[in-house]
């Protein structure tokens, strides 16, 4: 039930409201990148990284993000759908051609590969269920992601893993339910083979 209103909150705010602000907003205001991301923004650097290169434990990198996804989920955390806990609050007042700004600055940032620490058992197993369950008709073929489907490429590990485990586990309130149908049943090992795997893909 509660789900079902997420849901659907999710889709009737997220997409004309966005797209609205996109094709409004996105062509009068292109000046370079550094002009044009909010000064209240700055603060997501102590986390995600100046750059959208993430050294902190449990931060996505947000780098080559889509853009779209970003935006998403940046409307979904303003508006207290997608709680973060260490986020609560960071994006009130932010306006919609904010928001827009700040999806386009990370999502054009080069992403830089994470330390090699490749398992090749862990790869392989990780290469296989990703291909047995489906995971690129989505994510794309190298696990770049488009529109609202985020990269999963190149993205820390233990993000990766706990993202992965909230869905399996029903606990990623205010996130897409087709991820939580798409792990059912992986067991944590699994679910770490998938986390190693997408982290060392380039
Ligand atoms: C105190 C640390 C912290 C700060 C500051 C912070 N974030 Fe986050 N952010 C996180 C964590 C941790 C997560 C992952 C939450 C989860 O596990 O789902 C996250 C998730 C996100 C996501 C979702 C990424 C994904 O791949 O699912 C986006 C987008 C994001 N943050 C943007 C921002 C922006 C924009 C700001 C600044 C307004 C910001 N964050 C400030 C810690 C932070
Ligand atoms: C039917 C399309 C679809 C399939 C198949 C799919 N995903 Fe996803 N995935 C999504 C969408 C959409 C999101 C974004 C959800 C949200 O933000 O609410 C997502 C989010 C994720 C995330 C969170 C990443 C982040 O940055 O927040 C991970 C990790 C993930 N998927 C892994 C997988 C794996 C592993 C598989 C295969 C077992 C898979 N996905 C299959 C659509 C899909």
């Amino acid at each position: 039930m509660v789900r079902r209103a997420v849901d659907t909150a999710r889709r009737s705010l997220a997409a004309p409201a966005l797209f609205a602000g996109v094709v409004f907003w996105g062509l009068p205001t292109l000046p370079a990148l550094a002009q044009v991301l909010p000064a209240k923004a700055q603060v997501c650097a102590a986390c995600h990284g100046a750059d959208g290169n993430s050294v902190t434990p449990g931060s996505p990198s947000l780098a080559a993000q889509p853009r779209l996804f970003l935006e998403n989920t940046l409307v979904m955390v303003r508006e207290g759908l997608r709680d973060i806990a260490v986020m609560r609050g960071m994006l009130k007042g932010f306006t919609d051609a904010e928001i827009s700004a700040v999806a386009r600055f990370y999502s054009s940032q080069t992403l830089k590969p994470q330390p090699p620490a490749a398992d090749a058992a862990r790869v392989a197993r990780g290469a296989t269920l990703s291909k047995a369950a489906l995971c690129g008709t989505c994510h794309l073929p190298d696990y770049s992601g488009r529109e609202q489907m985020p990269r999963l490429s190149g993205q820390r590990e233990d993000f990766l893993f706990s993202s992965m485990r909230d869905f399996r586990d029903g606990s990623a309130t205010g996130r897409d339910t087709i991820m939580a149908a798409t792990l059912r049943g992986m067991s944590d090992e699994e679910l770490r083979d998938l986390a190693h795997y997408f982290a060392q893909k380039p």
